[in-house]
């Protein structure tokens, strides 16, 4: 495998999930299309970090990279090998090379073990770190490269803070010695004060370790510094990508540049005349997304043309700048101008939300809180 070759490719990925109805035979009423065509490629050694609203379909991506759900269609190619391909013991060889970092540390550790036998768990199910001694040299190394001190071992993980307990949730995952690293909102259940130190640690593990990262998160703010390329998805698929300083100094997509211009600029100057673009209506039930480009119920930019009608493919404007919007040269030029949420809302007949047209969903995402969102 040459060193160009990325270590995990998804092409065309899709995840659909059945809707089932009725009481005694359940028929399948339709699908949530949770994941709907994503391509993306992660290079050795390099973080890809993947943003979006709650329920745009993270999560689902990350499952179906791990096969821990059937992907519908679509491949994922990891280290030169199709995941889709393989079961028993392969599948298991490549799995213990892919680990996952979960938001949740409590939900995700047994709360009845200590951490000596959370952490010496996964190495002797795969038969690894040697005999008794070995273990408990490799479980002293994995405590010290997250930071934390030996006399954790004997403790139990509700004793320890959620900072805490995120380090041993990456303890467990790189006890594997994992090449790829599928981190799920692994802050965003911390305070903000402790979001920078876990960040940190998984920026040095993955100097140290040779790690690559897919870091999944609803908050811009966290994926900035540590991601290379950022992908930003809406709706199951991805509308923009790009390397993360591209990104962040001019997104092109409109949703992209929505999101952008509610994130707070230190700059008090700056911040003054800092213009928010608010987006209209709700985030549309992925089970029934909308016809043309899925954004163009809440588009300020939406045209009468094509963005009702035509899917817009992701394509390359600039190199390594990905963006699927129809008219994305007009907009970054400055030739189209947004509408209000007003009159996007007129257009869509739907009502502006009483809240100022702020939809909470995406000020949580921008804000670092995740809200549960209720679907039927
Ligand atoms: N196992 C499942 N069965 C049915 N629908 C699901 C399942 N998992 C996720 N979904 C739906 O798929 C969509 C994407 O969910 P998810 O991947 O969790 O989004 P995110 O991680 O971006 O918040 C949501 O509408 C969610 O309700
Ligand atoms: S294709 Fe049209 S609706 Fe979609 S993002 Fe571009 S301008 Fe907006
Ligand atoms: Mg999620």
């Amino acid at each position: 495998m040459s060193a160009a070759e990325p270590l995990l490719r998804v092409e065309g990925l899709q995840v659909h999930f059945p809707i089932k109805r009725g009481l005694f035979v359940d028929r399948t009423v339709g699908h949530v299309r949770a994941v709907d065509g994503v391509d993306l490629a992660i290079d050795r050694g390099t973080t890809y970090g993947l943003v979006g609203e709650s329920g745009c379909g993270k999560s689902t991506l990350g499952r179906a990279v791990l096969r821990l759900v059937e992907p519908t269609a679509g491949k994922v190619v990891f280290d030169g090998t199709d995941v889709a391909s393989l079961s028993g013991e392969p599948l298991r060889a490549v799995r213990r090379r892919m680990q996952m970092v979960f938001q949740d540390p409590l939900g995700s550790l047994d709360p009845r073990q200590n951490v000596e036998s959370l952490l010496s768990e996964p190495l002797r199910a795969h038969g690894l770190g040697g005999g008794r001694e070995g273990i408990a040299a490799k479980i002293r190394g994995l405590l010290d490269a997250v930071g934390l001190p030996s006399a954790a071992l004997r403790r139990y993980p509700h004793e320890f803070s959620g900072g805490q307990r995120q380090r041993i949730g990456i303890a467990r995952a790189i006890s594997l010695e994992p090449d790829l690293l599928i981190a799920d909102e692994p802050v965003s259940a911390l305070d903000v004060s402790v979001q920078a130190q876990v960040v940190n640690l998984l920026e040095e593990l993955q100097q140290r370790l040779d790690l690559t990262y897919l870091v999944i998160a609803h908050d811009l703010a966290v994926v900035r510094h540590i991601s290379d390329v950022v992908g930003v998805m809406y709706l199951g698929s991805l509308v923009e990508q790009a390397p993360s300083d591209a990104l962040y100094d001019e997104p092109l997509h409109p949703y992209t540049r929505s999101l952008m211009s509610a994130v707070p600029v230190p700059d008090p100057e700056v911040e003054e005349r800092r213009e928010r673009i608010l987006l209209a209506g709700d985030l549309p039930s992925p089970a029934n997304p909308p016809s043309g480009c899925r954004f163009h119920t809440r588009c300020p930019w939406r045209q009468e043309t094509r963005c009702d009608t035509e899917a817009p493919p992701l394509r390359e404007l600039a190199p390594g700048r990905w963006v699927s919007c129809h008219w994305a040269e007009d907009i970054r030029d400055g030739v189209l101008r947004p509408k209000s949420p007003e009159e996007v809302a007129a257009t869509q007949g739907v009502s502006v939300r009483a809240s100022g047209a702020v939809n909470p969903e995406t000020d949580a995402l921008v804000q670092g809180v995740d809200t549960p969102v209720e679907r039927r």
